[in-house]
Formats: C-alpha cells, sequence, structure tokens
C-alpha cells in the first residue's frame, strides 16, 4: 500500500513536462465533451495529496468533486475492496446474491433519517440513483410530473439533464429532454430579490403557487432538491425552506426526493444534509462519498415507496457490484470510526473563519457560505452582485499553479468551491488557505 508524506511539494513547474506530453496523448484519443479541470497527471494518491506524473504533490480541495472523503487510499477501503477482488468481481446480484449488498443496504437503513421500514436499490453512478427515483416516485404515485428548482444539478443522461438547470455545457444540443419536468425558483439567500430574509417564504410561496396554478399539485410525483446544491454553486437553503417544502409533499401525497449525491455522507458536518433541520425525505439519491471512490449509487426510502417498483422494474448488470460494496463498507467503517460528521464541522470552521476575513477585506467576495467541507465563495464585480466567472477561472488557476486542486461552479461559473477530505490535517487545510489567500492577492 502507497504511504505518501501528507504534504505540497513543487519539482516543476504545473503541469510538468511529463503531464504535459500525457495530455497531448489524451487529447488525439479522449472525446472533446469530456472536460480537463486540471491537466497534471495521477500516478499515486493517499489521504489528501495527489503525486503526480513529474513527483509533484498536491492538496486536493477537491476530492475528486466530493468523492473521496475518507481521503485516497483509505486504509479500510482499500483492504476491503483488495479482498473482495481476490475472492469474485462479478456475479451481477439479480442472478445470485451476495453479502456485501445486503449489507450496505442494511446501513443505509440504519444512517438514512427516517425511523421507519426502508429498502434501497444500489446502482452505478448519482444520474442512474436520481433516474431510479423519479421512476419509483412515478410507479408509487401513478402520476407523472416532477418538480425540480432552479440552480439544480442532477446528472447527464437524458431525464437527468432534463432534470438540471444549466444549459451549458450540460443541455446544449443534446435534446429531446424528457417531458413532464416543471422548475421552480430555488430559495438562494445571496440573490434572492428582496433579501435573504424573505428567501424561504417567498421561494416556498412561489413553488406552491407556480405548483398549483400551472401543473396541479395531484399531478406531481415529486418534489426533487439537493438539500446544499452542488454544481449550481453551494447554495445553501435558509432555514425553514426544506422543512417547509417536505411538509407540504406530505399533505399533496407527493414523494419528497433529496439528492444527497454530493452533499451525502458527513460531507456537511451531519451524516446527511437533511439531518441540519430534521427532514425526512421519503427518498433519499446516494453516490460519490459513499464508497471511498468506487462507483456505486443508492436510492433509499420508504419500504411502501420503493417497493411499488415490481421485479425486474429496477436493476442493471453491474449495480451494487462486490467491489464496490466491500469498498463501502470499507469506507463507512472510517466515517463512524474517525468520527467524520464532527471532522467535517471543524473543517467548516476553520475554512470559514479564515474566507470570512477574506470576504471582509476583498470586495470581490460577495458571499461564503457552505456547511462541514463543502464550502464556497461567490465573486463579483465590487460594489455590485454582478457574476465574475474570469476571477473565479484566474483565482482557481493560480492555486493550481501553486499545488492545490480546487474546483469552481454555479450557474454564473463565479463560484469557487473546497471540498477537502475529511481526514486533511488541520496544518494541510491552512496551508491550502494560505495559498488561495495568496492567489486572490496575485489576480
Ligand atoms: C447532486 C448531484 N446529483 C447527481 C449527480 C450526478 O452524479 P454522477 O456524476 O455520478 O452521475 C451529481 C454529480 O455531480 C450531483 O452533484
Amino acid at each position: 500500500m502507497n504511504e505518501l508524506k501528507q504534504e505540497r511539494r513543487l519539482v516543476t513547474e504545473i503541469p510538468g513536462p511529463k503531464s504535459r506530453e500525457l495530455f497531448e496523448r489524451r487529447n488525439k484519443v479522449v472525446a472533446r465533451g469530456i472536460s480537463t479541470t486540471l491537466p497534471v497527471f495521477v500516478t499515486d494518491a493517499d489521504g489528501a495529496v495527489l503525486l503526480d506524473a513529474d513527483g509533484n504533490q498536491l492538496l486536493d480541495f477537491g476530492s475528486g468533486i466530493a468523492v473521496t472523503s475518507v481521503g485516497h487510499a483509505d486504509t479500510n477501503v482499500v483492504r476491503r475492496a483488495s479482498e473482495q477482488l481476490a475472492k469474485f468481481t462479478h456475479t451481477c446480484f439479480m442472478v445470485t446474491p451476495y453479502e456485501s449488498y445486503v449489507a450496505v443496504c442494511e446501513a443505509l437503513a440504519e444512517l438514512t433519517p427516517g425511523d421507519f421500514e426502508k429498502r434501497s436499490a444500489l446502482f452505478n453512478s448519482g444520474a442512474e440513483a436520481v433516474e431510479n427515483a423519479v421512476k419509483i416516485a412515478r410507479a408509487y404515485t401513478k402520476r407523472q410530473a416532477v418538480v425540480v428548482f432552479d440552480h439544480g444539478y442532477h446528472g447527464r443522461t437524458n431525464l437527468t439533464m432534463a432534470l438540471t438547470a444549466k444549459v451549458a455545457p450540460y443541455k446544449d444540443g443534446f435534446g429531446p429532454f424528457a417531458p413532464e419536468v416543471y422548475r421552480v425558483p430555488m430559495a438562494y439567500p445571496y440573490r434572492w430579490p428582496t433579501g435573504p430574509d424573505n428567501a424561504a417564504a417567498e421561494a416556498l410561496e412561489q413553488t406552491k403557487t407556480l405548483i398549483e396554478k400551472q401543473v396541479g399539485a395531484h399531478n406531481v410525483a415529486a418534489v426533487l432538491i439537493e438539500p446544499i446544491q452542488g454544481e449550481g454553486g453551494f447554495i445553501v437553503p435558509p432555514d425553514g425552506f426544506l422543512p417547509g417544502l417536505a411538509d407540504w409533499c406530505r399533505e399533496k401525497g407527493i414523494v419528497f426526493i433529496a439528492d444527497e449525491i454530493q452533499s451525502g455522507f458527513c460531507r456537511t458536518g451531519d451524516w446527511f444534509a437533511v439531518d441540519h433541520e430534521g427532514v425526512v425525505p421519503d427518498l433519499i439519491t446516494t453516490a460519490k462519498g459513499i464508497a471511498g471512490g468506487l462507483p456505486l449509487a443508492a436510492v433509499t426510502g420508504r419500504a411502501e415507496i420503493m417497493d411499488a417498483a415490481g421485479p425486474g422494474g429496477l436493476g442493471g448488470t453491474y449495480g451494487g457490484n462486490p467491489v464496490a460494496c466491500e469498498g463501502a463498507l470499507g469506507a463507512l467503517q472510517t466515517m463512524k470510526e474517525q468520527d467524520l460528521p464532527a471532522r467535517a464541522r471543524k473543517i467548516e470552521a476553520q475554512m470559514l473563519g479564515r474566507l470570512t476575513k477574506l470576504a471582509a477585506a476583498d470586495p470581490r467576495v460577495g458571499d461564503v457560505r457552505g456547511r462541514g467541507a463543502m464550502i464556497a465563495v461567490e465573486l463579483v464585480k465590487p460594489g455590485t452582485k454582478e457574476p465574475d466567472a474570469a476571477l473565479a477561472a484566474a483565482v482557481a488557476k493560480k492555486c493550481h499553479t501553486e499545488g492545490v486542486v480546487i474546483l469552481t461552479c454555479g450557474t454564473f461559473g463565479n463560484v469557487l468551491r473546497f471540498l477537502p477530505s475529511l481526514v486533511m490535517s488541520e496544518a494541510l487545510l491552512d496551508e491550502g488557505l494560505t495559498v488561495i489567500e495568496g492567489a486572490f492577492a496575485a489576480v
């Protein structure tokens, strides 16, 4: 097993010559639609650092987009997945089952909110989980409409493109899209027209009115929302919005689906982002952080809703692959043993402390927000709320050249998001924040 010293170390420029050569090779054979944030080729990774082909070590503030929350090459993930790899790699759970799939579903039933009987179905990707959650909600309610939110992101398959708000680059030219999808305004405190204090009540009222008038609540199978929006800009809805929405869904017989694919599994300082306000979704979709980097996703929820889909109606050849399931059991073990929700809350305090000071000193930082280790800054033209995507790109690029991997996001491309692994040390986190502050000073 690899053990890398947990430090940032630059020995060439970023990207170095070997990475540049590999990138040229890549461009000749990889489709243009697959983009690259930072063209350094990784040869090894451990904990919170990535080693590249030129021998540079980078601090990972992206975790492969919120996936390696337990750190790279986590001991429990590696041990359990490797042992499984040597035994068997596949039977297809729908043909001849194996125990680890059942154990993952048991863990999901225990960890997800709600004190009722639950069922889970396992898949390969987040988009697949979301598609299946919608299928299940439709089968249960015998209704068709799905309500989603402005700035929402749910994937790149046909149905999830329709569920996703942002046209470029996700949807442009890829239609026609799936029907019966209705989008309503998101309670986005920083950009709410009448001010953040009104966002919860007004957004809730607008959602109800729009749906009642334009769709009819009795036609709505599901309301689908990310409890903290990810790709859309790490938008944290104001207190009261999610509980109000969940109550309204219950009243109208609508299945309330929380898409926790980015926010789940300790990332926000709780096991799930909905836990913050005690919201209990009917269905919850998970992926990313669940399995320490192995491809696994799930839909979990109330037994009577989940079981509305008949035998053979759900599944897929690889869903709940045994190596990925063992990886998930290893990742969950680490999350519990190291109390990673608590660690995420510490990261929040450390990051918000420094970033709030940065915002006070730099008028280009319009908003600092997020929860746990899911933190972002929204960049604007000073004195306005006009998005400054060019600045976000420049700061990210500067951080990359200094060996800190950070990502951008947001409908307007003007948000820098920070998703360190939950095992990153306080000292490394501090060092990364110093690089980020330095990048703001330099651009
Ligand atoms: C909230 C949310 N839902 C769904 C998805 C799609 O997941 P995947 O890329 O695994 O298909 C993502 C991915 O970023 C996501 O953040």
